[in-house]
């Protein structure tokens, strides 16, 4: 039985490699030299790496490669991505060429709204309650003018605070919510000490209310945390053309591709089994360039699916449309992003991702990434229903089988010839190789 340890974060690296090898890894011949052999060579940034979270032994990598091409807004834009999966990055660029040559993407930010909320019980009157929060509203705003006094310098801090009654869903549950413009930064450190400030602030002013009854003097806060659900930030990015613009194929014409493409955006959009694996590939381009840009990828995905399933059924955030022989495809997804703050001013790679992107603002990453998840979608509804998914994805996959069987670069490159004009499959390359190697 292994024994729980105690004080493991106060160990130094060392050391807890050291009690993992022993605890964990005594089987394992190589894996403390591969962790090690991921240490960057430079003290500085390797500190800078540990310090980013607790208990780092090691650094994980991912690919970071270029989508190139995209004409976004009539600006030719090359997009970092950070992607393990083979065929995305491959995927993003043939999709950002082939509406290069269609006049490219339209995209706008509706709007850029986020919510926090002060999550509290109040056994009592609710008049009064209302009373009492109409007169503590100005000194909510004021008791953290002092939190928000830089952000109003760039435009942004408290946009209101309401007080919703939630109590039809749960007895005596009140809600302070609560919405902020935090212009090019995410917010959400900024989100979370206003609500703190603020649910501090309501409980001392309630103490001291005096139409309040002893039990009404006492809301009991429960919880003060930003939403990760944005539905007011939202861009919409778009794609267009004629309808016999559209095949680049000659084994599909022009309006039975545009048929078939409209078809499968109508089963994402009805059948959940579907809409979950289409907005995987959504998913696929957004994350890469949240990831690449030192965004948070868990509050992205939270806030896109629950958007997906706003209307009470989990549905596709892609449309399309053909209206007097034009093709539309668009969506509209809520994105919280920010490019200053966090990672963004820490990591040298997002760095170098921002500048790639000619240090976009807030508003210009949100286009960025919207265009990445619809061109992702694009590519991906496009293969499944011309060639299918696996031709494109194998011939990306074909490098990982490879070297799965620790190919030599002469291997490689036999077989990336051989498989140009045959099928990759797992076992078709085994087989080449074995050849290969016989
Ligand atoms: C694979 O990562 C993503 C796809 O399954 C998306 C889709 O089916 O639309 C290809």
């Amino acid at each position: 039985m292994i024994a729980p340890i105690s004080g493991f974060s106060k160990l130094k690296k060392e050391e807890k490699i050291a009690w993992l090898s022993q605890t964990y890894l005594k089987e394992s011949e190589s894996a403390e030299g591969i962790l090690r052999q991921y240490w960057n060579e430079d003290d500085n940034l390797q500190q800078l790496h540990d310090e980013f979270t607790e208990n780092t032994i090691s650094n994980f990598y991912l690919p970071f490669g270029i989508a190139p091409n995209f004409l976004i807004n009539d600006k030719l834009i090359a997009i970092p991505m950070a992607i393990e999966e083979s065929s995305v990055i491959a995927a993003a660029s043939k999709a950002a060429k082939y509406w290069h040559n269609r006049g490219g993407f339209k995209v706008e930010v509706r709007n850029t709204i986020k919510i926090g909320q002060v999550h509290f019980l109040f056994k009592g009157d609710e008049e009064k309650l209302k009373q009492f929060f109409n007169t503590c509203k100005p000194q909510l705003r004021d008791a953290v003018s002092s939190i928000t006094k830089n952000m109003e310098k760039r435009g942004g801090g408290v946009l209101d605070i309401e007080l919703k009654d939630k109590t039809s869903e749960m007895a005596d549950y009140y809600q302070l919510h609560c919405s902020f413009e935090t212009k090019d930064s995410m917010g959400a450190n900024f989100i979370n000490s206003c609500l703190e400030k603020f649910a501090d602030t309501f409980k001392t002013q309630a103490e001291n209310y005096k139409d309040f009854n002893e039990e009404e003097k006492h809301p009991e806060i429960i919880m003060s945390i930003l939403s990760n659900y944005v539905p007011e930030c939202i861009v919409r990015a778009e794609v267009s053309c004629k309808v016999e613009e559209l095949s680049d194929d000659k084994k599909i014409d022009s309006h039975t591709f545009a048929e078939k493409f409209l078809t499968a955006i109508k089963i994402a959009e009805i059948e959940p089994y579907r809409a979950v694996t289409h907005n995987k590939g959504i998913m696929n381009g957004i994350d890469a360039v949240v990831l690449a840009t030192g965004n948070d990828f868990r509050a992205v995905e939270a806030g896109v699916h629950a958007y997906a399933a706003k209307d009470g059924k989990y549905s596709s955030l892609t449309h399309a449309a053909v209206e007097n022989g034009v093709f539309t495809f668009w969506m509209e997804i809520p994105l919280a992003l920010g490019t200053v703050g966090g990672l963004t001013n820490l990591h040298p790679l997002v760095k170098v991702a921002l500048e790639i992107l000619q240090k976009p603002n807030a508003k210009e990453l949100m286009e960025i990434v919207a265009v990445a998840g619809l061109a992702q979608n694009f590519a991906a509804v496009k293969s499944l229903v011309t060639t299918g998914i696996q031709q494109g994805h194998m011939k990306m996959h074909l490098m990982n089988i490879l070297n799965q069987y620790n190919a030599s670069s002469q291997e490689k490159e036999t077989l990336i010839h051989y498989f140009k004009k045959h099928t990759v499959t797992h076992s078709n390359v085994e087989e080449q190789l074995t050849l290969l190697r016989n």
